[in-house]
């Protein structure tokens, strides 16, 4: 079958701009509502993230409301909870990992690839997005590739594009574990927006750091991001946070690219540091600790913890 299907010629816009596309994911067993609640309660707690929904496309991190609902309380009672919540890494569990991995091999073919793998498709990971009516997710980016599909209620996103630093300065496209995803918006920026209007069955590719924000419509949406990254995206995701913890030693740096001499020690340094601490990421406990340890309890925001100070 046929999961997702692309837009007219997209093959010779993919990775470098968005597109819409067409998918049957909506009424799958496991994106049903109560299969969601479920599983808010079986992923780890810090992969579970959620707060009012009562936002605006500016709102700065530090004001964003909390609720006070357990997570699968906070899917059952999304049509009136004005909340939004987002489950990350829902590939750890095995038949949502086994659901993204054909979604995206289906992506891959539509777009004249063998498969995923073959495609260079890497480290694929789901978020699903459960929010009420009249939610907005603020102006933000994401480090990955995404296709993005459109599940349950009415959804707006509002997509700008990248390669224009008048939107997001090339200091604020560095990024560190915690670091709040909300950038700085100003309505302005509305003019240059590609708004995609999506209905169940709708989508569109995403890809790596187009800034975005998004909103529902008059009742509750459910949609799920289908993300990887490629090479060039992992070797720049450890550039852009290898230069921001030189930022804030201070030592700011040039853009990607200016020297790729230099950007390839630092992305051997970056690497290399990895090996070290990946095997102590996988308890929850030792993830909490290490962002408390780097950069400070506000990077355990969703856990609601302040910052000390
Ligand atoms: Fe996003």
């Amino acid at each position: 079958m046929t999961v997702i299907a692309v837009e007219r010629g997209a093959e010779s816009r993919f990775p470098d701009e968005p597109f819409a596309i067409r998918h049957g994911l909506a009424g799958h067993p496991l994106l049903s509502l109560e299969a969601l609640a479920v599983l808010a309660g079986r992923l780890d707690r810090d992969r579970v993230e959620f707060n009012s929904g009562k936002l605006k496309p500016d709102q700065r991190p530090e004001d964003v409301p909390t609720l006070d609902l357990a997570p699968p309380d906070v899917v059952r009672r999304i049509e009136t909870a004005d909340a939004w919540m987002v489950l990350k890494n829902v590939e750890t569990m095995p038949e949502y990992r086994a659901l993204i991995a054909s979604a995206l091999d289906d992506a891959a073919k539509a777009l004249g690839r063998k498969s995923a793998s073959a495609g260079g498709m890497r480290d694929f990971q789901g978020f699903i997005f459960v929010a009420s009516a009249n939610a907005v997710t603020p102006f933000h980016m994401d480090y990955e590739e995404n296709f993005f599909v459109h599940l349950a209620g009415p959804k707006a996103m509002h997509v700008f594009d990248n390669r224009d630093r008048t939107l997001v300065p090339e200091e604020e496209m560095e990024v560190y574990p915690g670091k709040h995803r909300n950038l700085r918006y100003r309505a302005d920026f509305e003019a240059k927006a590609r708004v995609f209007e999506m209905q169940p069955g709708d989508g569109l590719f995403l890809p790596y750091t187009w800034p975005h924000w998004v909103r529902t419509g008059n009742r509750y949406a459910v949609s799920m991001a289908i993300t990887w990254k490629s090479k060039r995206d992992v070797r720049l995701n450890a550039l852009y946070f290898v230069n921001a913890v030189l930022r804030k030693m201070k030592l700011p740096q040039p853009v990607p690219g200016r020297h790729p001499w230099y950007d390839g020690t630092k992305v051997a340094l970056y690497r290399t540091a990895r090996a070290v601490v990946e095997p102590l990421r996988r308890s929850e406990g030792m993830r909490r600790r290490l962002r408390t340890v780097f950069f400070g309890r506000k990077a355990n925001y969703y856990y609601g913890e302040k910052a000390e100070g």
